[in-house]
């Protein structure tokens, strides 16, 4: 926690309060409110947490205004251009870079972590076929709470780690799992020869039928899929996962409350919401009708894949993927893909559009990995699994930073009550 060298000043009623700020490393100055409650009387309201720090982490830093976002002080481009996945796993968690020994001992314990436990298997048969993969996900996930007692005590440094490396390594699988259940193919066990992306395209696209060569170009653009979605800091599940943890519940049920929380289209859900919304409106002559429902009030239609809580600027991670799109589809041999000229186009509008421009929305990370992950064989199911899998190690590193705050309190916010004032209740006849 910071020092606080500085105060804000609060009058209300004749009184003044002194309220400590903190300082950030970089970032907006915070207003310590913790003891304004004791002193004054007075709680603060913020709902949706607009101008509310939570916590303090070391883990992620966004600039929204400039359009920057670090993991650990490193820059997502450099990340996801000169890195890999395991890699950015290894930063998340232990908040340095690995060094070569580091690394192979890192991903030596993921890959052999990767394997469920075989009753998990009837776990699975017990949904309906047509589930959604999320829905699969947030029951297996929690499930797995029944399935690894001995990573479950979090106050236990060793199964706090075992638990971390279980959920890294075993996400892909499950997620693969949900996919291959929904589709009635058979489950494809992993394969240790395999790197994390290679191993999961193959839990998902292998069968046992014939052969499956996994595509290095493909592997390559999942695996930086998943290095963009690693962390964002205090996002919408990131926060429920803290919450969740905040009561000493263990981490599967943690990681299943994110998982859910996720699935929302305002959230992970975007990027299946998106693809869709980029093939009903279809062609490029259809675009201003959707922009046109877009900024109708009466309308509740929203661009799907534009806008962001912190970004007031391009997300860095749009950028990149967008370059990543266009790679893709070009090494895959597929050329004037409608979809993606739909994207652009809609992009470029929407980017000389003055509604758009006063509100500063600019698309984001969902805008084109759906278009990437369409081109690879995925439906529009499997993307949030996918974003799922890939930000199990940001909700994973926030949790492990959380539970070593010697300062962690439950989570527990308060209210402003609108309700009715005590009144007595009235016998049923008498209403
Ligand atoms: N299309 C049209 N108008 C929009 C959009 C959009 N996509 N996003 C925001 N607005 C408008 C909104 O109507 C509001 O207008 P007004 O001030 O006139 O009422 C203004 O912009 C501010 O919107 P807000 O809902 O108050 O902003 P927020 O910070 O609460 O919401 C958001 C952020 C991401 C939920 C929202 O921009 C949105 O719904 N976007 C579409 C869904 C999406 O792409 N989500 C993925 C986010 S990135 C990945 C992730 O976090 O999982």
């Amino acid at each position: 926690m910071a020092d606080a060298t500085k105060s804000a000043t609060l009058t209300y009623d004749g009184t003044t309060y002194q309220l400590p700020v903190l300082t950030p490393s970089v970032g907006p100055e915070v207003i310590d409110i913790r003891k304004l409650y004791a002193q004054s009387g007075m709680f603060t309201y913020d709902p949706g947490f607009t101008s509310t720090a939570a916590c303090d982490s070391t883990i992620t830093y966004i600039d929204g205004e400039a359009g920057h976002l670090l993991h650990r002080g490193y820059p997502i481009e450099q990340l996801a251009m000169q890195s890999h996945y395991l890699e950015v796993c290894f930063l998340l968690l232990y908040g340095h870079l690995p060094k070569a020994d580091e690394l192979e001992m890192f991903e030596s314990t993921i890959t052999r972590h990767t394997m469920i436990h075989e009753q998990m298997h009837y776990f699975f048969r017990g949904f309906r076929r047509d589930s959604h993969p999320m829905a699969t996900m947030v029951g297996v996930v929690g499930a797995m709470s029944a399935f690894y007692h001995d990573s479950t005590d979090v106050g236990d440094d060793r199964q706090r780690e075992v638990a971390s490396h279980r959920l890294i390594a075993k996400m892909p699988t499950i997620a693969a799992m949900a996919y291959k259940y929904s589709i009635g193919q058979p489950f494809v066990y992993p394969r240790n020869d395999l790197d994390y992306a290679s191993n999961f395209l193959h839990m998902c696209f292998s069968v046992p039928a014939e052969q499956y060569q996994v595509n290095p170009i493909l592997a390559r653009a999942m695996d930086r899929i998943l290095t963009l979605h690693a962390d964002h800091e205090q996002n919408a599940s990131t926060s429920t996962v803290r919450l969740a943890s905040s009561s000493g519940a263990n981490p599967f049920a943690c990681i299943a409350a994110g998982i859910a929380c996720l699935w929302g289209p305002a959230h992970g859900g975007a990027n299946q919401a998106c693809l869709e919304m980029l093939r009903e409106i279809g062609t490029v002559d259809r675009i201003p009708e959707f922009i046109a429902r877009a900024k109708d009030k009466n309308d509740p239609f929203r661009l799907m894949g534009f806008g962001h809580r912190v970004y007031k600027n391009f997300d860095p991670r749009a950028k990149v993927m967008k370059q990543s799109a266009d790679e893709v589809l070009e090494l895959l041999g597929v050329h004037n893909n409608p979809t993606l000229q739909v994207a652009k186009e809609l992009e470029r509008i929407a980017l000389e559009d003055p509604y758009f421009i006063e509100k500063k929305l600019y698309p984001n990370v969902d805008f084109y990995s759906g278009i990437i992950l369409d081109a690879m064989g995925f439906p529009t199911s499997m993307f949030t699994p996918i974003f799922a899998m890939a930000r199990t190690v940001g909700w994973i590193s926030q949790w492990k930073e959380q539970l070593a705050d010697p300062q962690l309190k439950i989570g527990r916010p308060r209210q402003l009550y609108l309700g009715d004032v005590a009144r007595d209740y009235v016998d049923i006849e008498k209403r």
